[in-house]
């Protein structure tokens, strides 16, 4: 990519709304050269010049080429998989299942064939088990899979939060585990405003409101919508974990990783914290839960094995 820093690659395949708002964002941070590639070739290619020349206006030097050619993504740092149906309103991430499935399925190969020592981060709803057939797919290790999920669920806790105390977000913390879906785990008893447990803070009808209104947060969005689902803050949380990866900072962020006994569960992706690095997943982090928060995680992930079990099945039938 001549006139531009050739330090490290980023590739986004999938150029609609939300693979569009990952480029934006993540050039905005000047964090790599990316390449933007969609089965629209010409939609990648205008939407690449429409981001690189907003580039421009704001003295940033980073290219944002489109495509349609996977060859154009060769040997990427990371590539972020966000091809695939988005929900339209009385849809469920569920409903996605087999047609992003075979989306994921050729994406994953294509991606892994030319950039065969990238990280892949998959962003594709239902996106536990996205992730967890990208890394089947890829026969990368687990570390080298992540799918985003947490930290956008955690995004819309916090907003939630702070709206209701009239506080800044910035002082509330809040993680949110388990499946993308309505089964998420927010942890209420880990949620914080300046260090001040929410149970002190609001009575537990309101937490039990703001509970509900996180598990429906993407539902919530997409019916006001109407035409397809939520772009900024899914753009914003990736490339939350993309700053980590590209960066190797080794922040703690809730993503969908593979576990291998962590938390009671094997071989399945599965929100939870982990540490994020230049390797991926650096580090599983094992929160103590509370009994309400653990059995709550169990209901969310058995959501996540029937999911992947149906997938199984699909792929038999
Ligand atoms: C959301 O929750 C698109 O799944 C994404 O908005």
């Amino acid at each position: 990519m001549a006139g531009s820093k050739r330090d490290v690659k980023l590739s986004i395949i999938g150029a609609g709304n939300v693979g569009a708002h990952i480029a934006v964002y993540a050039a905005s941070k000047d964090l790599a050269d990316i390449a933007l590639l969609d089965q629209n070739a010409d939609k990648a290619k205008g939407t690449g010049l429409d981001i690189t020349q907003a580039m421009a206006t704001a003295n940033i030097d980073r290219l944002v080429v489109g495509t349609g050619d996977y060859a154009d993504t060769a040997n990427s740092d990371v590539v972020v998989i966000t091809a695939g149906l988005a929900r339209k309103p009385g849809m469920s991430r569920d409903d996605l299942l087999e047609a992003n499935a075979a989306i994921v399925r050729s994406v994953t190969r294509e991606a892994v064939r030319h950039s065969p020592n990238c990280v892949l981060v998959v962003v594709t709803n239902p996106v536990n088990t996205m992730a967890q057939l990208a890394y089947e797919v890829s026969g990368f290790p687990s570390e080298r899979v992540i799918g985003v999920s947490g930290v956008l669920d955690s995004a819309r806790f916090k907003t939630f939060i702070a709206m209701e105390l009239a506080v800044a977000a910035s002082r509330v913390n809040a993680m949110v585990l388990g499946d993308h879906g309505a089964e998420m785990v927010p942890l209420v008893d880990h949620c914080t405003v300046d260090g001040i447990p929410i149970r002190e803070l609001m009575p537990q009808e309101r937490i039990v409101a703001i509970v509900e209104r996180v598990r429906h947060g993407g539902s919530e969005i997409v019916n006001l919508i109407k035409t397809g689902s939520a772009y900024y803050a899914p753009g914003t949380a990736t490339v939350e974990v993309l700053d980590c990866i590209l960066k190797d900072r080794q922040v703690t962020l809730p993503c969908a990783v593979y576990l291998q006994g962590e938390y009671g569960v094997n071989g399945l992706y599965v929100g939870v914290p982990a540490l994020i690095g230049a390797h991926g997943v650096e580090k599983v982090i094992q929160l103590h839960l509370s009994e309400a928060e653990r059995s709550a995680l169990q209901v969310s992930v058995e959501h996540i094995r029937q999911r992947c079990d149906m997938l199984k099945a699909g792929a038999k039938g």
